[in-house]
């Protein structure tokens, strides 16, 4: 899972950059859900980990993201680190799609059309029945969303949707 080179440098720029999730909007994603705290939500590539910290203070529950970007990873512990959920919101560097989704309850995924199709097929075959799916701007193919929501951050206007696998 763990990635030992620097493949992750040339990948980032061509597939799926870093462009964090505004922070309305991440409160718009979290109150499409309702977790608990036996819960184990996921980011998959998540960046400096707001939406996991977010998640956590939200629901008490298990927060868990992939990043391969090892500077971002970084940022992301240490903000961890000063809050009160360290413990319950961890970051691992990892390629996404490496990472076995069977075990979550919620996932969360800003996707880039670039990586929509091979996501929606990991999501189809790995997730169990029932996970929530989160994304934003983007939707997944070959899903019917349970759920769509507008929400405005700054000139923009965003789409965030809810699935269940
Ligand atoms: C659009 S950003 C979303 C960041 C964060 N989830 C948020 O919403 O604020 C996408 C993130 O995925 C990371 N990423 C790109 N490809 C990845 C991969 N194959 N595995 C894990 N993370 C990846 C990028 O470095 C970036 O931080």
């Amino acid at each position: 899972m763990y990635l030992e080179d620097n493949s992750w440098l040339l990948r980032m720029f061509i597939d799926y950059p870093y462009l964090p999730t505004p922070p309305t909007v991440i409160d718009a994603v979290l109150n499409l859900i309702n977790l608990n705290e036996n819960d184990v939500f996921a980011d998959l590539g998540s960046g400096e980990g707001d939406v996991l910290i977010r998640a956590a203070e939200k629901f008490s529950c298990f927060c868990v993201g992939f990043e391969i970007n090892r500077q971002l990873l970084l940022e992301a512990k240490s903000k961890i680190k000063r809050t009160a959920f360290n413990g319950k919101v961890d970051v691992a560097c990892a390629d996404l799609f490496a990472v076995d989704l069977s075990p979550f309850d919620a996932i969360y995924v800003y996707p880039f059309p670039t990586i929509a199709a091979k996501l929606s097929e990991k999501i189809q075959e790995e997730c169990r029945k029932g996970v929530k799916v989160l994304t934003y701007d983007y939707q997944l193919l070959h899903f019917k969303p349970a759920k769509t929501a507008h929400v405005h951050s700054g000139m923009h206007a965003h789409r965030i949707y809810l699935y269940k696998t």
